[in-house]
């Protein structure tokens, strides 16, 4: 499989590179960095030194893109991630360096060189991806599927009540990209809610395992982890790898339909909240894929078995 992850690399989203990084039959074309969670630089810093952990240090090249969304001003979550995104670990800046080619540019061409046979993760605003889009709308027919952690089939939000954060920051590009007709599966947060925490007996198991990877994943989760406990959810939340697992084990996707899904751009108190037509009422043919249920067990399974031995199955 030829993968291209765009993210906003900050707490799970290094979880997600990680699982994707240590599963040997996945060749990942390129990470594309998406402005999000944290200040832009530090994103393309915790891509690069999560690389270097997963020791393919200068064999993944990291491609930076959109720096703000398409029409609004950036709203951060370092409240959740930490300032720096790894859990405030502060790790100095790594050997390996970004590329010059702008994420959007990457994107097209290995659209146009692996058309067909190209997986893309999405698990930060959609910017890039509208970019893309708008530059060339046959991108979206290149690209054989397309995996997007964000909204919720039933209005579960996380930074306002019926909004999620990645379609929040970039509620235009996410209209966008769900216009685009691309084949692909929308994972929501009420689904990584309900299949993706690891409790504090996961997180003990975790510290027992006392491998490199165990330890980064301890150090650069802990923010997270602090901040859940302050929402009422024990643990640490993984809503990037979810969406990860799922692209390389589909069978972690239990449950899923066909719907229209919309965004909303305009809304008072429901900016960036998907619109998932359940009932049918708009009229329009479905547009994606939305996920219902995971396989949550299976899902930490492969997360600890990586955790321990370096590789997923
Ligand atoms: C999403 O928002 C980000 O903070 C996470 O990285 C994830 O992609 C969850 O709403
Ligand atoms: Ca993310």
């Amino acid at each position: 499989m030829h993968l291209i992850i765009d993210t906003d690399t900050a707490g799970d989203d290094v979880v997600s590179l990680l699982l994707a990084l240590h599963t040997p039959w996945v060749s990942i074309v390129g990470i594309t960095i998406n402005c999000g969670n944290v200040a832009f630089d530090y994103q393309v810093a915790n891509a690069l030194k999560t690389i270097e952990v997963a020791g393919k240090a200068g064999q993944v090249p990291v491609y930076p893109g959109a720096r703000n969304p398409l029409l609004r001003p950036w709203v951060n979550a370092a409240y959740v991630h930490g300032e720096d995104g790894m859990g405030e670990a502060w790790y100095p800046p790594v050997s390996q360096t970004p590329e010059s080619e702008h994420a959007v540019a990457f994107l097209l061409e290995a659209s146009r060189r692996y058309a067909g046979d190209l997986v893309i993760v999405a698990q930060a605003p959609l910017t890039n991806l509208a970019l893309a889009v708008r530059q060339d709308p046959e991108f979206a027919h290149r690209v054989s599927h397309l995996w997007v952690m964000g909204g919720s089939a039933n209005a579960v939000g996380n930074i306002e009540p019926l909004s999620e954060y990645n379609f929040y920051v970039d509620p235009e590009a996410a209209a966008i990209v769900f216009q685009a007709h691309f084949n692909m599966t929308m994972v929501g947060w009420d689904v990584c809610l309900e299949s993706s925490v690891l409790n504090d007996a996961d997180l003990a198991e975790i510290e027992r395992l006392d491998t490199p990877l165990s330890r980064f994943f301890l150090q650069t989760q802990r923010k997270t982890r602090e901040f859940n406990r302050t929402q009422g959810i024990l643990g640490t939340t993984h809503p990037d790898s979810l969406t990860m697992a799922m692209a390389l084990d589909p069978t972690i996707l239990t449950k899923s339909a066909p719907y229209f899904v919309t965004i909303e751009t305009q809304g008072l108190h429901t900016r960036g909240t998907s619109v998932v037509d359940r009932l049918g009422d708009l009229g329009h043919e479905p547009n994606a894929r939305v996920s219902l249920q995971a396989n949550g067990t299976r899902f930490k399974r492969i997360l600890m078995d990586m955790l321990a031995t370096g590789s997923t199955p």
